[in-house]
């Protein structure tokens, strides 16, 4: 057995000890976003402080715990705050905690983020679901010893976005009336924005949008046989596409005054996926 996946197991024990909710779902929530586990008929809560080796964010708008409970009629175990790689969290850690949901029973994953659109239709305030990803710049965080126990050396990730989750989202959109734009994620590593070269790179490779996280907890839970799901806020235009200068205020700002509408989204569309058997 490896190292990461004893400490992995002990991460179980320490949730274990506290609570024994089975989620099907896990949700991470990105910047600003946090304020939807509000919403959850609460069942535990869970500090990472108190999971034995778990990594602590450190970013401002992060909360730091796990909170169980339903969600739309569906049982979730929602990642209030996540860690990033700029944070300096070796990759293994950064992919613990969708380890750890999927061993505490997540059979899928909806992942929300804040980023910047790189397409230039986007505005800030507009969401999109993830239809695919480019990790290719970011270093691919399953390097290092494969955990047999969770998925194989070489894991598939031709459909990295399952589409039945995925169209469960922009059904919910459409009912709800609210626009979503279906477009290819790129993280980058961070924590610099791009300058306006890297964007126009980006944009020529194809990619919608531009975030620091996200890529690598889809290819860890796809690694780990989880159904995956996503859904970004463009809180700004990216760099060089807008006369203003990027900061993490104005991701902050966007993002808070969007929450509502996004977690209307989110809720609604995790109800329908419950109610189509997720
Ligand atoms: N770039 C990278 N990450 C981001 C951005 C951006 O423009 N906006 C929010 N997260």
């Amino acid at each position: 057995m490896t190292s990461a996946y004893e400490k992995l197991l002990r991460c179980v024990q320490c949730v274990r000890e506290k609570t024994d909710f089975e989620p099907e779902l896990g949700l991470i929530l990105g910047s600003g976003l946090g304020a939807l586990a509000d919403e959850v008929e609460t069942e535990a809560i869970v500090e990472y402080a108190d999971i034995a080796g778990f990594p602590v964010s450190t970013v401002v708008g992060h909360r730091g715990r796990f909170v169980f409970g339903k969600l739309g009629g569906v049982r979730v175990c929602v990642m209030q705050g996540r860690v990033h790689f700029y944070e300096g969290y070796d990759p293994a850690d950064v992919l613990l905690p969708v380890r750890l949901m999927k061993l505490l029973g997540a059979k899928a994953l909806f992942l929300t983020n804040a980023a910047g659109g790189v397409n230039k239709s986007y505005n800030a305030g507009d969401f999109m679901l993830l239809r695919d990803h480019i990790m290719t710049f970011f270093p691919n965080p399953l390097i290092g010893a494969n955990l047999d126990e969770l998925g194989p050396r070489f894991p598939d990730m031709s459909q990295v976005y399952d589409p039945a989750l995925s169209d469960a989202i922009a059904q919910t959109a459409e009912t709800l009336e609210i626009p979503l734009h279906q477009g290819v994620y790129c993280q980058l590593s961070g924590p610099t924005f791009e300058t306006p070269a890297e964007v126009r790179m980006l944009a020529g490779l194809g990619a919608d949008a531009v975030g620091m996280s996200t890529a690598c907890e889809a290819a860890a839970a796809r690694h780990a046989g989880m159904r995956v799901c996503g859904v970004s806020c463009i809180t700004n235009k990216a760099a060089g596409l807008s006369a203003e200068p990027l900061s993490h205020e104005e991701v902050f700002e966007t993002s808070n005054r969007v929450a509502p509408l996004f977690r209307r989204l989110v809720r609604e569309s995790i109800a329908k996926m419950g109610a189509l058997g997720l």
